[in-house]
């Protein structure tokens, strides 16, 4: 894909997207059909589908080869040189709260040379409910809807926003780490789409964002990464190294991401693991 074209061409697959899923939209109470077990290990949806279905059809039409790295359909090649372009996607990131009807989802895609994280050189997350959409580009930083935005400098722990997923049956397992830190800090949030609670690190919606369950898939946090390096946040490993992994679905990643390093560092620190509850 040319550097020109992958910004109008995202943006059309999203436009595109949100037409293939506004039917299903409608029809969120009626019986859903089983549909089997997507490549990231949750129960597939239509509306999932949909979604993905619009992303593959958008890159077709523009004739473009490339390797689809999916939480759907899992890792599938299409045209004559599909190692070219690594798209890689969680077409609905929060599907449970767009079934249920809560107002926070949205679409993760990623652009990347290679297979791996650190090679992604596009991105777009898109909240699909409030048409707010983050887009970066290596090296040319990160906009929402247009705007330049910038995470924020805030560093007191006390009050700052803490997005947190505890959302594992193997809570108790991390649970000891965290204490720490969520004895310092009022302000705990989850809302439930990980790629978009990212994006609300890299505008400074909230200060960090920690992921410490070892389960959330590289489809997910692939867009998410480029967008807070390109905001100049920060994302790494719990243990405060740079975060790179393999891009599959089947690949999981922890993390804490940051606004800025002090905020980062305090982190960091409280969450050591010899500093864990016993
Ligand atoms: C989920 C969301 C959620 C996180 C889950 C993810 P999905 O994505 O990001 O916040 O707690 O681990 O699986 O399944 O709705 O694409
Ligand atoms: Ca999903």
């Amino acid at each position: 894909m040319k550097q020109t074209d992958y910004a109008s061409i995202l943006a059309e697959i999203k436009n595109n997207l949100q037409k293939q899923i506004a039917p299903f939209l409608k029809t969120l109470k009626q019986p859903q059909p089983s549909l089997g077990i997507g490549a990231g290990g949750d129960p597939i949806k239509q509306v999932d589908l949909a979604a993905e279905k619009a992303i593959v059809d958008t890159l077709a039409d523009y004739g473009i080869s490339f390797t689809l790295i999916s939480e759907e359909s899992g890792i599938r090649e299409f045209g004559e040189n599909p190692q070219e372009c690594y798209v890689t996607t969680d077409p609905i990131d929060g599907t449970t709260n767009l079934m249920r009807g809560i107002p926070f989802y949205a679409t993760s895609i990623a652009l990347s040379t290679e297979p791996t994280l650190n090679t992604v050189y596009a991105a777009l997350v898109a909240d699909l409910v409030h048409g707010v959409t983050y887009t970066a580009q290596n090296g040319e930083g990160v906009h929402r809807n247009g705007q330049k935005i910038a995470p924020s400098q805030f560093a007191s722990i006390e009050s700052a926003v803490i997005g947190l997923d505890l959302n594992t049956y193997k809570v108790l397992e991390i649970i000891p780490r965290l204490t720490g830190l969520m004895q310092k800090t009022k302000h705990v949030r989850h809302f439930g789409a990980n790629a978009l609670e990212l994006c609300y690190v890299a505008d400074g919606t909230t200060d960090a964002f920690i992921d410490m369950r070892g389960k959330l898939r590289t489809t997910d946090v692939a867009a998410g990464w480029l967008i807070l390096k390109e905001a100049g946040a920060m994302i790494t490993t719990p243990d405060g190294e740079p975060l790179n992994a393999k891009l599959s679905p089947k690949q999981h990643v922890s993390f804490i991401a940051a606004g800025n390093p002090e905020i980062h560092r305090i982190i960091l620190d409280l969450t050591r693991p010899e500093k864990e509850a016993r």
